[in-house]
């Protein structure tokens, strides 16, 4: 469910940079241009992003985003150093845009090492592929989302991103067998052993009230495998000394740069 969310959020803002209401500055956007272009940007196949901004409004972004994830994916991780390059050159160089979504460009240093401590595991959650569907996991929520709500278009998401702001998830009214998936299924086991924090206390009956027990025994759908490259060494001392800082500043951190990459291009 938080990759579902974390997800739609990114998009969300992502794409709705493209409405006037909502525009990066220049300095941020030379920052992000410079982060593509850098060798550094090759972990997050930041130059993928571009296909996304040359999609009309009304094509489905589906097979873009499906296209960068692929990319994104087979990439060496990033190493915590260039996470923390990302992170101090955004905060500097974005620090007005990220003012509009209350963050403060002085945490600068919480801020990168929030984004060193999520980074795993948004990784993890973001590469996990549906063997049976032949699908990355993300890809399968789109396409139910899609399913359900019509196209990912540009446009089609900024007329959702109002109805899931005012209505939450429900609002995308999806069928049970859509949102208790094997992939959300996962997803949940991450989360909730890598970051537990994450997660409030009730969470766990409200899912299962939802999904059945079954979705919260922890146990991995044997269907469901990881193609991020070199996962077992991006993971090894990710849970050493964890780090708390408030989730919710690393999505909005997470969703400036998405937002950027998509404008700048
Ligand atoms: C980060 O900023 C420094 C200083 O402006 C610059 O030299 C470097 O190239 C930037 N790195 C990336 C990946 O954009
Ligand atoms: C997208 O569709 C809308 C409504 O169908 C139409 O008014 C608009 O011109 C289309 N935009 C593009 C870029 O095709
Ligand atoms: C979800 O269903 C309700 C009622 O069935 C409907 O009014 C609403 O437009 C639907 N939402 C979307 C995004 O299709
Ligand atoms: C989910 O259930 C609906 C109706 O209950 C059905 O039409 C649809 O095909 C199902 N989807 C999947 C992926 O099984
Ligand atoms: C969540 O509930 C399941 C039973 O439905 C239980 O086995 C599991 O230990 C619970 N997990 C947490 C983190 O409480
Ligand atoms: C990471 O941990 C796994 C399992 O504990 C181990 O098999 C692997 O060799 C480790 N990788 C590195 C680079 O330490
Ligand atoms: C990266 O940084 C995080 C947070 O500062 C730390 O927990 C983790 O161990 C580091 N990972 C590596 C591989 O050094």
């Amino acid at each position: 469910m938080i990759g579902l969310v974390a997800l739609t959020m990114i998009a969300g803002s992502a794409l709705s940079a493209s409405a006037q209401s909502f525009t990066l500055s220049n300095t941020c956007q030379t920052t992000l241009a410079s982060i593509a272009a850098s060798t550094e940007g090759i972990c997050i196949n930041a130059a993928g992003l571009i296909p996304l901004s040359l999609a009309g409004a009304n094509s489905s972004l589906v097979g873009p985003i499906n296209s960068w994830l692929g990319g994104a994916c087979s990439a060496t991780a990033c190493s915590n150093d260039t996470l923390q390059t990302f992170a101090l050159n955004i905060t500097s160089g974005c620090a007005s845009d990220l003012m509009n979504f209350g963050i403060q460009p002085s945490d600068d240093d919480a801020i990168a090492a929030a984004v060193q401590q999520y980074y795993p595991l948004v990784r993890e959650v973001a590469c996990m592929k549906d063997n049976n569907a032949q699908s990355l996991c993300v890809t399968q929520t789109l396409n139910n989302i899609q399913a359900s709500n019509g196209q990912l278009s540009l446009n089609g998401i900024i007329s959702l991103v109002p109805k899931v702001a005012s209505g939450g998830l429900g609002a995308l009214n999806l069928s049970q067998n859509e949102t208790c998936t094997d992939c959300l299924k996962e997803a949940y086991n991450l989360v909730s052993s890598e970051q537990p924090q994450l997660l409030s206390s009730d969470v766990n009956s409200t899912i299962s009230g939802q999904c059945g027990a079954d979705f919260t025994d922890g146990d991995v759908p044997g269907n469901v495998v990881q193609t991020a490259n070199g996962l077992a060494l991006a993971k090894n001392g990710s849970n050493a000394a964890p780090h708390m800082y408030e989730a919710g500043r690393a999505a909005a951190l997470l969703t400036v740069l998405a937002s950027g990459f998509v404008v700048f291009a």
